[in-house]
Formats: C-alpha cells, sequence, structure tokens
C-alpha cells in the first residue's frame, strides 16, 4: 500500500518541474537594460558606436541564444573582456529577463 503511494508523488513532481525553471520577464528587465543600451544601443536601432567596435545586434534575437551567450561569457567560453564583466554581474533570472527583453524587442 504505502509503495503504491509513492507513484502519484513523483509522477506530480515531475510536472511541478518546470515552474522552478526560471522564466524570464521582459517588463523586470527594463530595470536592468541601462547597462546594455550605452554598447548595443535602443532596441530596433543602430548600435551606439558601429565604427568603434562591433557590437552584436540584440533586438529580435531568440531568447535561448542570449541565455546561451550570456552564460558562456560569464563561464569564461567566450572570452570578450567587456562582457564577461557584465555577465558575471548577472544572475540567472537577469539573463532570463534580458533575453526576454530582447528578443521580444524587434
Ligand atoms: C561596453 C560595451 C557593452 C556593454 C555595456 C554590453 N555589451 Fe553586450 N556585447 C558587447 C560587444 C562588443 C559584444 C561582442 C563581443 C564578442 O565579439 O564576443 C557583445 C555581445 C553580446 C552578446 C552576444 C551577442 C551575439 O550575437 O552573440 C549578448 C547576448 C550581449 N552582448 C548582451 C548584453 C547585455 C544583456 C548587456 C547588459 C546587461 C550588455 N550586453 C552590455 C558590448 C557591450
Amino acid at each position: 500500500m504505502q509503495g503504491r503511494s509513492i507513484a502519484p508523488l513523483l509522477l506530480a513532481a515531475l510536472f511541478a518541474l518546470p515552474a522552478w525553471a526560471v522564466e524570464g520577464n521582459a517588463e523586470a528587465a527594463k530595470q536592468k537594460i541601462s547597462m546594455c543600451v550605452g554598447c548595443h544601443g535602443i532596441p530596433g536601432y543602430r548600435t551606439t558606436f558601429p565604427e568603434v567596435y562591433h557590437v552584436p545586434k540584440l533586438g529580435g534575437q531568440h531568447a535561448a541564444y542570449i541565455v546561451k551567450a550570456l552564460e558562456a561569457y560569464k563561464s569564461g567560453e567566450r572570452s570578450h573582456p567587456t562582457m564577461r564583466g557584465i555577465a558575471s554581474t548577472l544572475s540567472e533570472q537577469d539573463m532570463a529577463d534580458l533575453a526576454a527583453y530582447y528578443g521580444s524587442a524587434k
């Protein structure tokens, strides 16, 4: 009897999993993009200093790609020094929010 009652619990735990994953909130990102716009520009506009160095456009990029890129800077897998410095200050929630914001901006 006791052995059987565990199965539904395990199932319920499995289905609850997605709720634990970090979900991006584009609204919350509006407090966080101030440290990005200087280089990445206003979403949908040209980058601020295209003639100094190439800054990739983030608006309209896939959210999953943005999170991956930020994680890669944070881990050192991507080596650009400025982006590494910035990404190292971002939490998983920050990354998800920023990705949701830029992912939805055209
Ligand atoms: C000092 C300028 C600067 C600031 C500030 C800055 N970035 Fe960047 N970012 C860059 C540059 C330059 C690159 C390209 C680096 C490279 O070649 O790896 C880049 C690359 C990226 C990429 C990878 C894009 C791609 O197409 O692969 C992402 C994502 C990104 N930045 C997000 C952000 C976010 C989010 C913020 C704010 C929290 C931010 N950046 C702030 C200069 C900046």
